[in-house]
């Protein structure tokens, strides 16, 4: 290669043949780095071609150059080809797809079985009639106590240990201050749901200081405590089962009158009696009751002409019935084991 008759452009062209004629015999990746580094490495025959291309007569040097150059091009462009195709042929190439790797796992986050449950049971309301609505969670004195006739001092007020934020402002103690907020807004008919969270000043095993709650309420000519039975019946059977039966026992709120507490057959033993009911086969769900008229009173509706039904409900409750979850505690934990399960 070093002497001056191999490197005439006549050799170059027998240089372009050689090497074509090895590449089509290389069937492997490690082949194919020997004749790359036979023609193209540092001692490579190209390679010495184009540095003694300096030895040729100065008018031969340009063409020659120029054809070399365009050689060593096309040969590296082939050989990258070449180990591209050999390599994922071979399975050696890092970028390639190996479909017996496990796929990549995305994290997916799931809902809250408290907002599971909480857009359950607008959902169902709503098939029926009624709008969803919001109340904020720090009230006036006024919505949470007053409006609901439950006057400064009275002993109605003891039913629920208040946060106070300060003389007049509350952290709401139920969802019930709704009911004057909409009826002050707007004119008979209403039907509203208003689910969101409600806070008492009690803590144990089976109470949070926060909690959910979902208020109902609907207001007509003519509604009756029928409506009333007839509207929780629906829902229970709807969030449960047909087989759920309803028992209404008399009760007292300062703001409903008369008034009841809503049990539903024990969803866990269907009546006979066990650990989640106390054997009484029976679950306490729900305060209801007819909207007092002093309640009407102060939110400007006439009372000859409307009557209405209210209800408020413990979604925690609701939730750990429905899902089988058997302590509240569980819903403020955020332990990933539990919340994965929804
Ligand atoms: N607000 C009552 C409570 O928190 C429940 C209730 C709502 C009762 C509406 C009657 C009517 O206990």
């Amino acid at each position: 290669m070093n002497n001056l008759e191999e490197i005439k452009n006549s050799s170059l062209q027998e240089i372009e043949r050689e090497v074509f004629r090895e590449i089509n015999e290389i069937k492997d990746p490690g082949s194919l780095e020997h004749l790359s580094t036979k023609y193209l490495g540092r001692k490579g025959i190209l390679t010495a071609f184009l540095r003694n291309i300096t030895q040729l007569p100065v008018e031969e040097r340009p063409a020659a150059g120029k054809s070399a150059n365009l050689l060593k091009v096309k040969l590296e462009n082939t050989l990258k080809d070449l180990k591209a195709r050999l390599e994922s042929e071979t399975g050696e190439n890092n970028d390639a797809i190996d479909v017996t790797l496990p796929g990549r796992i995305f994290p997916r986050g799931t809902l809250h079985p408290i907002t599971r449950i909480s857009r359950e049971i607008s959902a169902i309301f709503s098939r029926i009639g009624f709008d969803i609505v919001e109340g904020p969670e720090v009230e006036t004195d006024y919505y949470n106590f007053e409006a609901l006739n439950i006057p400064k001092y009275h002993p109605a007020r003891d039913m629920q240990d208040t946060f106070y934020v300060s003389e007049n402002i509350v952290l709401r103690t139920h969802t019930s201050p709704t009911q004057p907020r909409v009826m002050e807004k707007v004119k008979p008919p209403v039907r509203i749901i208003a689910p969101g969270k409600v806070y008492r000043c009690d803590s144990d095993v089976t109470h949070t200081p926060m909690f959910h709650q979902v208020e109902g309420l609907m207001v007509d000519r003519n509604v009756s405590f029928g409506d009333l039975k007839g509207t929780l019946s629906t829902f229970v059977h709807q969030l449960f089962d047909e087989d759920i039966s309803l028992r209404f026992r008399p009760s007292f709120f300062p703001f409903t009158e008369p008034s009841a507490e809503v049990d539903i057959r024990c969803v866990m033993c269907r009546g006979a009696g066990c650990r989640v009911c106390s054997g009484t086969g029976w679950l306490e769900v729900l305060g209801a009751g007819m909207v007092h008229p002093a309640v009407f009173e102060n939110v400007g509706y006439d009372t000859e002409e409307y009557t209405g039904f209210a209800f408020g409900m413990g979604i925690e409750r609701l939730a750990m019935l429905k899902y089988g979850i058997d302590d509240l505690r569980k819903f403020f934990e955020n332990d990933m084991r539990f919340l994965r399960q929804f």
